[in-house]
């Protein structure tokens, strides 16, 4: 055999892997379609999402908050070309890093389509139409997923967008239709609303961002309604249509009532993602997909003894860094390790401003469970911190299990609440008690002293400044 593991996508499941299969000593191959590394996290996602939300975030400080601040500028413009040209040059320093960490960690990069000839041989398919082949031991499939598009209105890519052209446009949208209130929805939704368009979001559910916490959700819909974005929860969107420059969208509310009809200059379609296996060529190693996912065993093994598959096109949340967990877990798992990872500790967080952060269990998901528990709540308005900064608008709620006190999810919507996860992570791995967090010195004045009172809340109600 060529090499001893080949990895085929090079998002941040397959480039994690193969480093790590590199750092164990493994000869490593990475197979990635197009001619940049990163896959869908740095070249369509995580990053350049996060560099227009920042971009738009500082648009909208100097419009709002500058004058209150005392600094007095003349009325800013936004300049969306510089955007997203800004935003081209981040993608870009961050996709030459990791082909300089393939160089450094003497992985073979190897560009074209990949797919199975049989299980120790890949097929890969150069853009010219040339094809090559190499063996290999062991295979892990990391080729993530796609945008879904709405079954009776498929993108055209020019005015029914994904989030990929969401993160390209031209102009600032007049009217940005968006359907799906989930991460990418209220995420770009509010990158616009920021610069200016008028920004209307249609979500079939009843609440924004609704796999998590229900209490973000609400707190989240009075952000957003804020910064003058129209919501329609709870609304099934019936037609979508493009005359000319027009976009008309009808929908119509679950429960009954009037119709909506909508007229906008762009719809961005956001309502989840599918894994993508596309010319991948698994019925020649008799895999078979579940409800369009790779079926794999705790391990993240195929029903096949040398394929393994990681991320996005395996079941669990599609996030980066759930995927980059999976590759080291599965490298490890192949030099003879014993690797861990814990789902529930997964955190969830959604970039808008305030930010969204969760992790562990939802209050919903406790009361499902019939769990017994007490949740403890603390306003940033009633922090310091918070006041100088002038972020007021958010809370932090800590969900404890009744009788030992142990930790059992906490959720912030606040400023920096992407950051502050990382620690309630890791209180939960060690299976902290919300008193272990409550009897911890914080630093003051930070956003993370709501967390303690939070859990000062939960452990005795005795919460200090509120
Ligand atoms: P991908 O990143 O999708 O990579 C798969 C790669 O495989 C691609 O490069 C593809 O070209 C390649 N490929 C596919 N088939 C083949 C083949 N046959 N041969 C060769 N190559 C192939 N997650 C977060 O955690 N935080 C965020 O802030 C965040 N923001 C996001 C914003 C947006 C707009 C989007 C769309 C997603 C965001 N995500 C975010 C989700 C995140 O991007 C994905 O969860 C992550 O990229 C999944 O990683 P992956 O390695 O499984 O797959
Ligand atoms: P999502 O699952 O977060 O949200 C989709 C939303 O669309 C849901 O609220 C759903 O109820 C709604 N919906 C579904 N069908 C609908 C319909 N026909 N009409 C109206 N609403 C409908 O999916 P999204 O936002 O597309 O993101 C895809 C994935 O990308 C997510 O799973 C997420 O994990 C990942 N992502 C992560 C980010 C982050 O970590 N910050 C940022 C962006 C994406």
């Amino acid at each position: 055999m060529q090499y001893n593991v080949t990895v085929i996508g090079s998002g941040p499941g397959g480039y994690v892997a193969a480093i790590r299969c590199a750092q164990l000593g493994f000869k490593t191959a990475l197979i990635e379609k197009y001619d940049t590394l990163g896959g869908t996290c740095l070249n369509v996602g995580c990053i350049p999402s996060k560099a227009l939300l920042d971009s738009s975030e500082h648009f909208h400080n100097a419009a709002h908050t500058f004058k209150e601040h005392g600094i007095d500028i003349n009325e800013p413009k936004a300049n969306i070309t510089q955007m997203i040209k800004r935003k081209a040059g981040v993608v870009k320093s961050n996709v030459d890093g990791i082909a300089y960490l393939m160089k450094k960690n003497k992985i073979e990069v190897l560009t074209g389509v990949g797919s199975f000839v049989d299980k120790n041989t890949i097929k890969i398919t150069g853009k010219d139409g040339k094809e090559s082949q190499i063996t290999t031991e062991k295979v892990i499939i990391a080729t993530g997923s796609k945008p879904t598009p709405l079954p009776f209105a498929p993108f055209d890519k020019k005015r029914i967008i994904s989030s990929t052209e969401a993160l390209e446009l031209k102009e600032i949208p007049k009217h940005l239709i968006v359907i799906g209130g989930g991460v990418i929805g209220m995420e770009l939704g509010s990158v616009y609303a920021r610069i200016g368009s008028k920004v209307t979001v249609v979500e079939f559910l009843d609440n924004l961002i609704p796999t998590m916490d229900g209490t973000m959700g609400k707190e989240l819909t009075k952000v957003a309604k804020k910064l003058g974005m129209e919501l329609y929860l709870g609304h099934k969107v019936t037609s979508v249509e493009v005359k000319g420059k027009e976009v008309l969208v009808k929908a119509e509310p679950k429960a009954g009532g009037n119709a909506v009809d909508l007229k906008g200059d762009y719809c961005l379609v956001s309502i989840g993602r599918k894994p993508y296996t596309d010319g991948l060529g698994l019925e020649k190693v008799g895999i078979e997909l579940d409800k369009g996912k790779i079926p794999v065993d705790d391990h993240l093994k195929t029903k096949v003894d040398n394929i393994y598959a990681i991320g996005d096109v395996v079941r669990g949340a599609m996030l980066a860094h759930k995927a980059e967990e999976e590759g080291v877990l599965v490298a490890e798992q192949l030099a003879g390790q014993k690797p861990h990872i814990n789902y529930n500790l997964i955190p969830g967080v959604v970039y808008t401003w305030p930010e969204v952060a969760s992790v562990g269990y939802t209050e919903e998901q406790l009361k499902e469970q019939g769990r017994a528990y007490k949740t403890g709540s603390f306003p940033y308005k009633a922090l310091g911190r918070a006041r100088a900064s002038m972020d007021l608008d958010g809370l932090v709620k800590v969900l404890a299990d009744k009788a030992t006190d142990e930790i059992l999810g906490i959720h912030i919507i606040g400023a920096r609440a992407a950051d502050m996860i990382a620690a309630g992570v890791t209180a939960m791995e060690f299976r902290a008690s919300a008193e272990d967090i409550a009897r911890t010195s914080h630093a003051h004045p930070t956003y993370m002293e709501a967390v303690k009172e939070a859990c000062l809340a939960a452990t005795a109600n005795r919460s200090i400044h509120m």
